[in-house]
Parts: structure tokens; C-alpha cells; sequence
């Protein structure tokens, strides 16, 4: 069997029997993950890593845990979230209730930086704000509703905190550890919702979906932008990755409101356009 041959050999056999949608990701993307897996396993080929996967159930949760691309952060490239801040603010001045989709929400600290921040900023009244965070990944969402979050050697949940100046009235800190206040996750709803698959949502002012989309397949990312699209109000913005973009079908769906930072809003007559594009 050639080496193409087997690798997709072993993505069926992921797809099929573990029911991870590898066709909805990009082939480089999980190429990456699976060869990470296979020095872990000192495997050399993929068909011997095959051999493996099949019999073993803790390689199986190994793989399936590299493969959901959980990185994330608190105020995640800060120059974008003070861009966030200013469409909280812009939102402020003529909504009575703001509603905001975390999507894609891994383990939960974009929402509660969401959150800490309309708690912050005294032009953002964090009363008006509710908060949807949503994720594909069961384990994430575990660890978002609970809220607490442990310091590596490589994370250092103090400096992503300082965004904010005074982040200690948010946060409590044990050694390591920082425990989001009560107060600060009671605006926040958190759900499992798969981009790809579930049906879109309604009335978001604000959907922020980042650092998914670079690993999708350009087929579906499409399909995921459509679903967005369709869960926004007319004018409602989307807040994407720094390292993203919209696909070119759907670049006359949204106007661009902060280009460097991916900030865009969708155009009025752009729910039209994306179901005319289903
Ligand atoms: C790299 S994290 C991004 C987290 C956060 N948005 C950020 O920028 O820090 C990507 C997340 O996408 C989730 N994910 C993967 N496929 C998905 C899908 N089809 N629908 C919803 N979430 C998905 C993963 O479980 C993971 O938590």
C-alpha cells in the first residue's frame, strides 16, 4: 500500500469507528496531528500506526484529544479584544440586551474574557450583555462550566489575565490555579453546538468564532460561515481569527469593519444572500 493510500486508510478508520469527521479538516492539518501521535508511539509507518490505533483505546482518546485543537486563551491577541471592546460599546448605546455567540468556545476562556471585560469597561453595562458558548467537544465544555484553570510551564494565566489591570476582582488565584468568580459566569450560557452539522442559531448582535476555521476544510468553512451568518441579527458583527478569512462567496455577506482584526458586520441584505448561496 502506498504511503497516500494508507494515511487515508487510517482517516476512515478514524471517521468511521472513532466518529471524528476527518473529511471536514484540512489533510495538512491532520497530517500533522496524526504524525505527532505516531513519534509519540514510535511508529514509522501509518499503517503500523493503524495497527496500533485499532487494538488500543487509550492511543485512540490520544489521538482524538490531538486532533480537537483545543488551544486557547484568555484576551487571546489583546489588539483584537480591544476591538471587541469597542463594538460592546458601539452596541451599548442602542441596545437594552445584548446577545453575544462564543463559538467554538473551547475550554471556555473566551467567553468568561467576554464576560470580564462588559464587567470592566464602565461604557458596557454587563447586565445587558448574555453570553452563548458553544463548543463541538463535551470534555471542553466540562472544563468551561467549571471555570477553573491550572498554570503550566508554558501558560502563564496571569499575564493573558492582565488585559485587564484589576483582573483579581474576576478571578479568584490558589498557587496555581485561577477560578473564575460566580458573578463573572452567570451571564454565560455554555452548549454543545457542532458548526458543521447543527442548524444555525437566531438573534446574535455579536458572533466571535476564532481559530477554527484554519483548520477546516474550505468546503465546510463555507457552510459554517452560512450557518453564522444565518444566527446573526441584520447588522449583527462576527469576530473571526487573526489568521482567517471569509471565503470569497460570502465576502459581499459582510462589510468590513476592522480589517486587522477580522472584525466584520453582516450587511443588511446579507441573510439573503447567504441563503441564496445554501
Ligand atoms: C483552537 S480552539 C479555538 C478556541 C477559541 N475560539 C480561541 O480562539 O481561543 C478550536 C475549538 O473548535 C472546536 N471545534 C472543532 N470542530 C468544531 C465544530 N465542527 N463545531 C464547533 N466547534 C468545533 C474544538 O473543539 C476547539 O475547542
Amino acid at each position: 500500500m502506498s504511503s497516500d493510500q494508507a494515511f487515508s486508510t487510517l482517516l476512515e478508520f478514524v471517521e468511521d469507528e472513532l466518529g471524528f469527521a476527518t473529511s471536514h479538516y484540512n489533510e495538512s492539518y491532520l497530517d500533522r496531528r496524526v504524525s505527532s501521535r505516531m513519534r509519540r508511539t514510535e511508529s514509522d509507518t501509518y499503517e503500523a500506526y493503524l495497527e496500533l490505533l485499532e487494538d488500543d483505546a487509550e492511543e485512540q482518546t490520544a489521538l482524538l484529544d490531538s486532533l480537537s485543537i483545543n488551544v486557547t486563551g484568555f484576551f487571546r491577541n489583546p489588539d483584537v479584544w480591544e476591538g471587541i471592546r469597542d463594538v460592546l460599546r458601539e452596541l451599548s448605546k442602542t441596545r437594552d440586551s445584548i446577545h453575544v455567540w462564543s463559538a467554538a468556545c473551547a475550554d471556555g476562556r473566551e467567553p468568561y474574557s467576554l464576560s470580564m471585560l462588559a464587567h470592566d469597561d464602565p461604557e458596557i453595562d454587563e447586565s445587558a450583555i448574555h453570553i452563548t458558548a458553544t463548543d463541538i467537544s463535551e470534555p471542553a465544555l466540562e472544563t468551561a462550566r467549571e471555570g477553573a484553570y491550572t498554570e503550566s510551564r508554558t501558560v502563564d494565566l496571569s499575564e493573558q489575565l492582565a488585559f485587564l489591570e484589576e483582573y483579581e476582582r474576576y478571578v479568584d488565584h490558589d498557587d496555581r490555579t485561577y477560578t473564575v468568580r460566580e458573578e463573572v459566569g452567570q451571564n454565560i450560557s455554555f452548549e454543545r453546538h457542532d458548526l458543521i452539522n447543527d442548524d444555525p442559531k437566531s438573534g446574535f448582535d455579536l458572533v466571535i468564532c476564532r481559530n477554527l476555521f484554519i483548520y477546516i476544510d474550505n468546503e465546510y468553512k463555507q457552510s459554517m460561515l452560512e450557518t453564522i451568518a444565518h444566527s446573526l441579527q441584520p447588522s449583527g458583527y462576527l469576530v473571526i481569527g487573526k489568521a482567517e478569512t471569509i471565503p470569497p462567496a460570502l465576502k459581499t455577506a459582510f462589510a468590513v469593519t476592522e480589517g486587522r482584526l477580522r472584525i466584520y458586520q453582516l450587511e443588511d441584505t446579507a441573510t439573503q444572500t447567504a441563503a441564496r448561496l445554501e
